[in-house]
């Protein structure tokens, strides 16, 4: 046995024998755990929520999910012919970038000839923005460690600051497009790569503020936050462990209710109330989480009895996505004129601010199951293609894009704030003493990772703050202490 693996034993073992001391000392004065906690929004926020508050308040708390549509939320994935609007590809991609006149990239199935072409038109600005995302990467995995010790955040500003200091709040003052600038980024490098990527991700330009813009190019090259079919999944895995009961209500109003406890001192609970297919009912828990934005479009819940009064919407609005299934056959033409659709094998256009009917991006989709020895169609076969717009595809639009078409699925969907910079400060995860709100992380970067360790966050500001463990909470310099203790 090494010395590392000894002393490591060694540490765990005293660190036991601490936790189990102070856990002692303590007991007298615990706080039982809450009795019931509500949940509102079962997409991946709301159903982490459960399983977080479920491992942090143990197995009697009782936890009800609330949500009005499918679980999953903005996940939820459809299908056309077999397939899912939202697949993964198993299938190795071939991206393009189309500015509205001709292709300004075409990748290749060789690394090597991509590097080149890329080295060629770019310089080194690839390797560069690889190294800088890899930086604000690393300082955002820091919140996994400090999560790991259970500390937690106040608010979406004290977050970032305990794990990018000021760096992470200036991004957030500036739009990706000035800090890549100031970075030394060419300006063709950030309208030809960049400019795509974050229309893709964010259906947004460079103009987007600088953090959700590092987010969304870490997504591009590393697949990291990509949202595939299995990620609904995910949230009724989540449910599942949970043990929480899922109400399949809308929630109208939350009350805050005070009664007299035992000690004399008012307790605070809250009333909620919804409407299912049964009528209206209401319940009332020790710890509300709001999993839902409160945003125009995306929620309608008021709030009685809080002073100061808590809106129903927050400022800032959602972002509308246009999600355009076209089953049918891509005008090639419009991308390359001299192209033949039986040697166009792309399965993805991105496009640049230049794309003249403001579509953000064009994929085609493969089929769930993939078979063995399936290879991609050309474009000159009938296929699935996924189109994201700002605004939705008008009939002259869709003839444009397609020689014939056999089948179009439209959905529109507020999917991700509209992001500007500076960016407002996002409302606080604190509502009132025992109501938590999880989205405000959305605008630092909307991901289903960033919902996941939002609801982390929350679930451990829960619980530190109905035991009244304030030294878990808002920690300064913890990068540095933490260093320390390892
Ligand atoms: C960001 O801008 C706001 C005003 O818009 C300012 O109050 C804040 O200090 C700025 N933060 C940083 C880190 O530059
Ligand atoms: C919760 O709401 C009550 C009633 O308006 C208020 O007195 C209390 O200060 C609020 N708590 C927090 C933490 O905002
Ligand atoms: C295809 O695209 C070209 C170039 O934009 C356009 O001239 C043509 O009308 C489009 N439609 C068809 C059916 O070819």
């Amino acid at each position: 046995m090494s010395v590392r693996t000894l002393s490591y034993k060694a540490l765990l073992f005293f660190g036991l024998c601490q936790v189990g001391r102070r856990g002692f000392v303590s007991a007298s004065e615990l706080r039982e755990p809450p009795k019931k906690i509500a949940i509102i929004g079962a997409g991946i926020g709301g159903t982490s929520a459960a399983y977080f508050l479920r491992q942090d308040f143990g197995p009697s708390v009782k936890i009800d999910v609330f949500e009005a549509g499918a679980v999953g939320g903005r996940l939820a994935t459809e299908e056309v012919e077999g397939r899912s609007l939202s697949v993964r590809a198993e299938v190795p991609s071939k991206m393009a970038i189309f500015d509205g006149k001709e292709l300004l990239f075409e990748e290749s199935d060789w690394f090597i000839v991509n590097f080149l072409r890329m080295l060629w038109r770019y310089g080194f600005n690839a390797i560069r923005m690889h190294m800088w995302v890899e930086g604000i990467l690393e300082k955002f995995m820091r919140i996994y460690q400090f999560q790991q010790f259970s500390y937690s955040f106040s608010s979406v500003d004290r977050m970032l600051h305990a794990m990018g200091g000021d760096e992470f709040l200036t991004l957030l003052n500036q739009t990706l497009e000035e800090a890549m600038l100031a970075h030394g980024f060419s300006q063709t490098f950030i309208n030809e790569i960049v400019t795509p990527i974050s229309r893709v991700n964010y259906g947004q330009s460079v103009r987007l503020h600088a953090f959700a813009g590092a987010v969304s190019l870490a997504g591009a090259e590393s697949g990291l936050w990509a949202v595939d079919e299995g990620n609904k999944r995910v949230c009724f895995g989540l449910l599942y462990h949970s043990k929480a009961e899922l109400i399949s209500a809308r929630v109208t109003n939350i009350a805050l209710k005070t009664r007299p406890s035992k000690s004399g001192a008012n307790t605070k609970f809250y009333e909620v109330n919804y409407v299912s297919d049964s009528g209206s009912a209401y319940s009332l828990y020790d710890v509300v989480i709001l999993a839902t934005p409160l945003h125009q479009g995306l929620s309608d819940i008021s709030f009685s009895g809080f002073s100061p009064p808590l809106p129903s919407h927050f400022p800032g609005r959602y972002h509308q996505t246009v999600t355009t299934l076209v089953l049918g056959r891509l005008n090639i033409s419009y991308v390359d004129v001299r192209r033949k659709p039986s040697e166009f094998f792309v399965s993805d256009i991105f496009t640049t601010d230049g794309e003249k009917l403001g579509i953000c991006s064009l994929s085609s989709l493969d089929p769930v199951h993939i078979t063995p020895g399936y290879s991609r169609p050309p474009a000159s076969e009938t296929t699935v293609w996924k189109i994201f717009s700002p605004e939705p595809l008008t009939e002259e639009q869709l003839r444009t894009l397609f020689v014939s078409r056999e089948r179009v699925i439209e959905k529109r969907w507020l999917a991700y704030p509209s992001y500007r910079a500076p960016e407002r400060r996002p409302p606080p995860f604190i509502l009132n003493d025992s109501l938590y709100y999880l989205s405000p992380i959305e605008w630092a970067a909307s991901a289903m990772e960033t919902s996941a360790l939002s609801a982390r966050n929350v679930a451990l500001l829960a619980k530190h703050r109905w035991y009244k463990n304030t030294a878990k909470v808002d920690q300064e310099g913890l990068h540095s202490r933490l260093r320390g203790e390892l």
